[in-house]
């Protein structure tokens, strides 16, 4: 049976694509930022999985207001770098993985979640600068990725509750594949930000690493948090932490082993986090 080895969790800036992509990641100003992924990219290669489930938000790049799924799971064989307005970013097209993706969503589904089904999609930085963060700069991408986008863009959006339960059916759904497959979940997103009004650059550190702090410890708890908790304290972009709890609702009861916790700002206009979870 495939099995869930480790979560991951990182925040997705876009200017963290376009440091890496024009050589700047050696700058001052992004050079901290970059050394807190040495360890992880060096973990990556060494529990390399057979697939990654990334969960990340689309920003209105493969779908619009016009259609809003809360939950969409990538079925495809291949997804492209989508044109965010610069030109798609010049990293290896991401490989999906039709068979499990095509499994998880039967399973999920019957499970009384409702999952957007999709089939041709373009992929932004919300997925393609984790995998950056986390692998660098390869021709290819290590293995292939299923892309789980989460609406978190237009209210209404779902709660961390769901998003945790969610987590919990996308588990049984991945240890019933018939498959010995490693697999790694990722969450993605956050941490505090606020793009747009007068609060706009809002980071709140004390909040983020208390949310860190009980991502860890205590799971079920920070899944009661409701929505206005994160757009108070976190911003209104901060919003995007949801998403983690479906990555940590996928891992096993018992407490995980912490293999890497990173905090830093500045990025761009985002709290940068980050933490690896190993299942024991
Ligand atoms: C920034 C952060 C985001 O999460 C995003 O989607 C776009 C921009 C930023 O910090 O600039
Ligand atoms: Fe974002």
């Amino acid at each position: 049976m495939a099995k869930i080895t480790a979560s991951v969790y990182t925040s997705h800036v876009p200017a963290i694509g376009a440091a890496l992509d024009h050589g700047k990641s050696g700058e001052p100003y992004w050079q901290p930022m970059f050394q807190g992924y040495e360890f992880s990219k060096q973990w990556m290669k060494d529990n390399k999985p057979d697939v990654i489930f990334l969960v990340y938000n689309d920003h209105a790049t493969a779908f619009s207001l016009e259609m809003i799924p809360t939950f969409a799971i990538g079925c495809a064989e291949q997804f492209q770098p989508a044109d965010e307005g610069y030109g798609p970013r010049p990293v290896p097209v991401v490989k999906g993985h039709p068979e499990l993706a095509s499994h998880i969503a039967q399973s999920v589904i019957q499970q009384d979640f409702d999952l957007t089904i999709v089939n041709k999609m373009d992929v932004d930085h919300g997925l393609t600068v984790p995998l950056s963060l986390m692998c660098g700069q390869p021709a290819e991408w290590p293995c292939p990725v299923i892309p789980f986008a989460v609406n978190v863009v237009q209210y209404p959006v779902p709660s961390g509750r769901r998003c945790y339960n969610l987590g919990k059916a996308i588990r049984n759904a991945i240890e019933s594949y018939d498959e010995p497959l490693n697999v790694q979940i990722w969450g993605t997103g956050g941490m505090s930000h606020q793009l747009q009004g007068p609060r706009a650059g809002l980071i709140n550190r004390e909040w983020d690493n208390v949310f860190l702090d009980r991502l860890i410890a205590d799971p079920d708890g920070l899944a009661s948090v409701p929505h206005i908790d994160y757009v108070r304290e976190a911003g209104s972009e901060g919003i995007e932490l949801v998403m983690w709890l479906i990555a940590r609702g996928a891992m096993s009861d018992q407490t995980p082993t912490v293999k890497h916790r990173f905090y830093h700002v500045p990025a761009s206009n985002t709290a940068v986090g980050h933490l690896i979870l190993e299942n024991n």
